[in-house]
């Protein structure tokens, strides 16, 4: 049943919700107080990040391409590329923080990156060829229904694998964990990613559980 506090926080999150995480992350810096990019780049160590890195290595073919769609510094990309079976692949980031992007431009010379947001992701033709796999980790919690379904729209047409690192339903069991959160958002992806043509080959728990990644969700398109 809804408590009496859900309106407030559902009538705040239909309001204000997109601007206020938009804004968040569009504009967030790094100061002496938080270094944000070291704290993602110097985050390998991580169980959260060595789980998400096993998950794409498993899904990735060697040489396989890979798009991540909120990439932040790179971090993933960094990881991955670091492997034997990588070195060679074409990667690509997507990512809107403008002190992200240089900081990714810097320390990966070779991968190509937009820093755009999903409308101007959507508008592009980047990355301008098929995906083997697009990860999305910890990026979707972000982001609206109506900007998560039209960037998994692109991506599924793209991609041949998807792998979503997020705030997943029913991943401890059939009872839903569905709750109201007027800063993150949570999305049906098993839902969206089947009536896009994907089929969920594999859903892994985290970790360490976040109320805003809790689990990995790997899809692949179905065979026509
Ligand atoms: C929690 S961080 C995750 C970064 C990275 N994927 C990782 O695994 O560490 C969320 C990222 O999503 C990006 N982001 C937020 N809204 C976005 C949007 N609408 N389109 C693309 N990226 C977005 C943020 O700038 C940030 O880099």
């Amino acid at each position: 049943m809804m408590s009496l506090a859900t309106f407030p926080r559902l009538a705040f999150r239909q309001l204000f919700g997109d601007l206020w995480m938009r804004r968040h992350w569009l504009t967030r810096t790094s100061s002496n107080a938080t270094d944000y990019l070291s704290d993602y780049w110097n985050s390998a160590d991580h169980p959260i990040r060595q789980a998400v890195i096993e998950i794409v290595a498993t899904e990735l073919k060697r040489g396989g391409s890979l798009l991540e769609y909120g990439s932040h510094v790179g971090i993933n990309i960094h990881m991955l590329k670091d492997r034997e079976p990588y070195r060679e692949s074409a990667m690509f980031a997507v990512e809107p923080n403008r002190e992200a992007v240089d900081f990714m431009a810097a320390n990966l010379p070779e991968i190509e990156i937009l820093q755009a947001e999903d409308t101007k992701f959507v508008a592009s033709d980047f990355p301008g060829r098929p995906i083997d796999v697009s990860l999305i980790n910890c990026t979707f919690c972000a982001m609206s229904q109506k900007r998560t379904e039209r960037v998994l729209d692109k991506l599924c047409r793209i991609s041949n694998s998807i792998v979503i690192g997020d705030n997943l339903d029913n991943i401890h069991g059939p009872k839903s964990e569905y709750k109201v959160d007027p800063v993150h958002y949570r999305h049906p992806f098993k839902t969206m990613l089947q009536n896009r043509g994907f089929d969920v080959v594999a859903v892994t728990p985290s970790p360490e559980p976040r109320p805003h990644l809790n689990g990995f969700m790997v899809a692949r398109k179905q065979r026509q």
